[in-house]
This record gives structure tokens, C-alpha cells and sequence, in this order.
């Protein structure tokens, strides 16, 4: 991470630059990011360089939700809190720029500790991620996400396990 910093996305962040290869995450940077920052939808974090602070090599959102206890495997819901809903932090996108393979680990592991940090002030049971596409869920399952059975495309990481990662 020493030639990377992860920040929160801000007006010196050139945004039009960014291409992941996939054009509706590309086009949420562009247009629909800050939007959703200043009204509250997701909070946006952006990996750059040190030595190009503006341009954007990877993203990430952050928002709260919840998960129904009853949409849990059955072998977790023992070891969840006993209420309907389980408080969760959602993982909506995350992206890195097709020139620089190989920093969505630091993306992730970046998302990931802040989960762990927010959830010492706001407690949150659960990480979960939106996986577009068999790639991506492959990409998520090498660090410990698990498929939401009824629930396609999402995944969850226990933050106790998150915590040890
Ligand atoms: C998914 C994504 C973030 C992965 O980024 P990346 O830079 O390729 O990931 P890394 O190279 O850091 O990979 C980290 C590890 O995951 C593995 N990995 C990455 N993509 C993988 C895939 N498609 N299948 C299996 N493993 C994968 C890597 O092999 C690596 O493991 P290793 O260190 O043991 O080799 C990137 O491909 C991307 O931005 N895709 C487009 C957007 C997207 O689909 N985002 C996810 C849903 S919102």
C-alpha cells in the first residue's frame, strides 16, 4: 500500500478517466458518485498514486443495510443475534482500473478494515458484497465471502471472521 492511499472521493479526483471494463460501474463513477455521496446513498473511497493524486485507479462504496436472519445458511443463524434483521455494511461496487491488475486485493482488504473500524462505533454483524458476475464471485470467494443463497449476486463475510483477516 505504500506507493497507494485510499480516500475518500473528493472534487480534485478526476473521475471521467477511469475504466474497470465495465461501463455501468464506470459510468457510476462518472456521473452518479457524488451524487450519492453528498445525499447520503454511499460513502465512495478511491485508491490513487501518491505520484497522481487526481487520477482514480480503483473505487469502492460503502452503505449500511441489514440481512433477514432467515436468509442466512441455517449453520450461521445459531452464531448471528437473535433479531430478524442483521445489521450489515454493503460492499455495493468496487472496481479497479484495467491498467493496473492486481490492486483489487488492496481495494478489498482497504473496504474490509474500514468495515472492521466502523463496526467498533456502529456495530454491524455481516460485510456484504454484490457480485457482478461468476468472475467477481470467484474474486470474493478467495477471501472468505460466502453466497447468500436466496439472494443471487449477494455475499456476506461474518465481521468476526473479518476481524481475523
Ligand atoms: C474483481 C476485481 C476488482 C479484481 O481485481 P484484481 O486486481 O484482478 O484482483 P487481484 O489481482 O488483486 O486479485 C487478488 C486475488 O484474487 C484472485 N482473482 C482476481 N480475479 C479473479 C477471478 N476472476 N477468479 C479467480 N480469482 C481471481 C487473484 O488471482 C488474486 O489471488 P492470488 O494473489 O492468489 O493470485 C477486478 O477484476 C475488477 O475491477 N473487475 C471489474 C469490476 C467488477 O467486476 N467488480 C466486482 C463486483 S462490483
Amino acid at each position: 500500500m505504500n506507493d497507494f492511499a485510499c480516500e475518500p472521493l473528493g472534487n480534485q479526483h478526476d473521475r471521467t478517466r477511469f475504466d474497470c471494463g465495465v461501463s455501468v460501474l464506470n459510468d457510476y463513477l462518472a456521473k452518479y458518485a457524488k451524487q450519492d455521496v453528498k445525499r447520503k446513498a454511499s460513502a465512495v473511497f478511491v485508491l490513487v498514486k501518491h505520484s497522481d493524486p487526481t487520477q482514480i485507479i480503483g473505487f469502492y462504496t460503502l452503505c449500511a443495510t441489514s440481512v433477514g436472519l432467515s436468509e442466512l445458511p441455517e449453520e450461521l443463524t445459531n452464531k448471528m443475534p437473535r433479531y430478524p434483521e442483521i445489521p450489515a455494511i454493503l460492499v455495493g461496487r468496487l472496481a479497479r482500473d484495467i491498467n493496473y491488475p492486481g490492486v483489487g486485493e488492496l481495494l478489498l482488504l482497504d473496504a474490509i478494515a474500514r468495515c472492521v473500524r466502523v463496526a467498533g462505533e456502529i456495530a454491524a454483524s455481516l460485510i456484504v458484497v454484490d457480485s457482478k458476475g461468476d468472475a467477481a464471485t470467484r474474486f470474493y470467494e478467495k477471501y472468505g465471502f460466502l453466497s447468500l443463497p436466496k439472494l443471487a449476486g449477494r455475499m456476506f463475510l461474518p465481521m468476526q471472521t473479518a476481524q481475523k483477516l
